[in-house]
């Protein structure tokens, strides 16, 4: 079999004026009286090629329809004209899948792309989305990998709770019903005895009906939990991680970023420390912008928005009131109102990318918590018991991966974030 060769190394003048097979798919097609031009598309790249009219295989050339997969043997010459400054003059060609009246083409709706999306994902803005989108992934991974932490796996079907009631019930072999997890913290605090430091990342389910750009109800959450962390090390922890994910991307997707359309300069500047601010200090901050909180209210995301118009960087908000957060949220010793800790809100979207805090060592407390949100304290009794034998100070956190996604690559939704959204509204494909 034929060697065939990437488009994108052909693109960086590696075979001018030789020879080569490629194969893909075809993406934009156009004809002449003499010639047939083609872009030919792989998952590095496109290039233009051409047919001219004295080949036997014209005709069959002539009526490939966008997305027909095939082989390509042909000549490579640059041409300043063609986009990306080379062509292959094809020798010889070979359909492998025919493709016609592809469902695609200009002019169509978002709604009608999410309802294609099978075949959306190959249109050159979602490659572009998805290959920076593998570079985060893999930069969490070698970020904790580097930071000496063990990556561990969380079951998905619980009945333990994020936050009361907001959660898909699973109904079980009819003997039970669970729930879809919503975090994996609790079983990482778990793994924190043996591990010590540990990270997840999985998916995460969501009952919210929360209709907005920036929510799933499946999405990808990446969470660390550590033994022997406080507040400011959390704090130091998450921006690291953001820092690390930033400069990955620009270390290895400026192209993309570039054919997205995405003005990067912001993400040069995702470097710690990032600004830290108190619940309150935001508060003031929204005070003299001539918005009123009353104390005591969990920022809204218009709040949220606003605070970040202030901070070229990711901003940490640390210290909200007790009462409206998760009952493992332990109360400030210094200022009883307040819980020890932090959301990160990112500049630009102007949304939370990640939650975290240290944990609740009092059981009396969380149970107390629980019944308040009209949860079920006796769910929790093994989480308890992590408090009853050895317990240690530990802290950890929880970053939304497809908002950063989002963010970074500045699509409008978060839909556009991931391959395959999970909304309220949008179960298929
Ligand atoms: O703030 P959350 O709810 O925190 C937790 O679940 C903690 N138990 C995490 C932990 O400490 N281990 O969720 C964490 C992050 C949010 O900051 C947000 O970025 C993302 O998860 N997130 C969502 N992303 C997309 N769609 C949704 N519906 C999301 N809900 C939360």
């Amino acid at each position: 079999m034929e060697e065939f060769i990437k488009i994108s190394d052909i693109l960086d003048g590696k075979y001018d004026e030789k020879n080569v097979w490629v194969r893909g798919w075809v993406y934009r097609h156009r004809s002449s009286k003499e010639n047939i031009f083609f872009i030919l598309r792989d998952s590095s790249e496109r290039i233009q090629c051409v047919v001219k009219k004295n080949k036997d295989f014209f005709n069959i050339a002539d009526k490939m329809g966008i997305e027909t997969s095939l082989y390509v043997y042909g000549f490579v010459r640059k041409d300043n004209r063609a986009p990306g400054g080379r062509e292959i003059e094809v020798e010889k060609l070979q359909i492998i899948g025919q493709s016609q009246n592809f469902p695609i083409s200009k002019d169509i709706s978002e709604e009608f792309l999410l309802d294609v999306r099978h075949l959306w994902v190959r249109s050159w803005k979602m490659i572009n989305v998805l290959k920076i989108r593998s570079t985060i992934f893999n930069a969490i991974h070698e970020f904790f990998k580097k930071e000496g932490y063990y990556y561990v796996q969380a079951p998905f079907f619980v009945k333990t709770s994020e936050s009361g009631l907001e959660m898909f019930e699973v109904d079980y072999f009819g003997k039970e019903k669970l729930r879809l997890s919503q975090t994996a913290q609790f079983y990482l605090e778990a793994l924190i005895y043996g591990l010590e430091k540990v990270y997840t990342l999985g998916p995460s389910f969501r009952a919210e009906k929360s209709k907005t750009a920036r929510h799933l109800t499946e999405y990808w959450h990446c969470e660390a939990e550590a033994a022997w962390m406080d507040l400011d090390g959390l704090a130091k922890l998450c921006e690291n991680l953001v820092s690390y994910l930033a400069q990955s991307v620009l270390e290895n997707n400026k192209k993309e970023l570039k054919e997205l359309g995405r003005d990067y300069k912001i993400l040069e500047n995702i470097v710690p420390p990032f600004p830290r601010i108190t619940y309150t200090e935001a508060l003031e901050i929204l005070k003299r912008d001539g918005i009123e909180v009353k104390f005591g209210k969990d920022l809204r995301s218009i709040e949220e928005k606003q605070i970040t118009a202030h901070f070229n960087k990711p901003v940490i908000v640390t210290h909200y009131p007790k009462k409206v957060m998760a009952f493992y949220k332990p109360r400030d010793q210094k200022n009883p109102e307040l819980a020890r800790c932090l959301d990160i809100l990112a500049p630009e979207v102007g949304f939370e990318i990640i939650g975290g805090s240290e944990r609740d060592l009092n059981i009396d407390e969380m149970k107390k918590a629980l019944i308040e949100q009209k949860d079920d304290p006796r769910n929790y009794e093994w989480y308890f018991d992590l408090r009853r034998y050895g317990s240690v100070p530990h802290a950890g956190f929880g970053l939304g991966v497809d908002r950063v996604v989002m963010w970074f690559t500045g699509v409008p939704t978060i839909k556009d974030a991931i391959a395959f959204p999970r909304t309220i509204e949008r179960t298929e494909p």
